[in-house]
């Protein structure tokens, strides 16, 4: 069976592993204000789940005998924490939408132990885009209790 397509899906994946380093480093460092201290650790602990998702991925491809790749996407820059953590989410979700590609691959392939790898991955990136979602929702929900407070006032 020819496994380039795999390899190419993977490639893709790692590609976007790369944008996530250098996104989520990117916003670790610039993240200004009262927030810092909560956001840069958080973003800093994604550019490593990043860095270690590509880790895995690079490994895999060179066992399945294609080349890693050392390109990555664009990186969506910001100095607004809404943004970035609108950013994050729509990172993750893309992360997802790639690995869920390649596991419909690998099902297709009948090739059980990467099912399992790129489920572990998947299932990562799954939580990943949770996470931001409740982050945003208890923004927004924050900000519609100071506006009826100023109301209120
Ligand atoms: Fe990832």
């Amino acid at each position: 069976m020819d496994r380039q397509p795999l390899i190419d899906k993977l490639n893709e994946g790692l590609r976007h592993e790369w944008t996530g380093v250098a996104q989520y480093s990117q916003a670790g460092f610039v993240v200004a204000g009262l927030w810092r201290e909560v956001y840069s650790k958080l973003f800093f602990d994604n550019a490593k789940e990043s860095f270690g998702h590509a880790k895995l991925v690079g490994e895999k491809i060179v066992a399945m005998g294609g080349v890693p790749t050392i390109e990555r996407k664009s990186v969506k820059q910001t100095d607004d924490l809404m943004e970035m953590l609108q950013n994050a989410r729509a990172f993750e979700a893309e992360a997802v939408g790639i690995y869920q590609a390649a596991l419909d691959m690998a099902e297709q392939a009948h090739d059980r132990p990467l099912v399992i790898f790129l489920e572990n991955i998947l299932l990562e990136e799954q939580e990943g885009v949770e996470e931001f979602e409740k982050i945003l929702r208890q923004q927004k929900g924050a900000a519609e209790m100071s506006g009826s407070a100023s109301k209120a006032s």
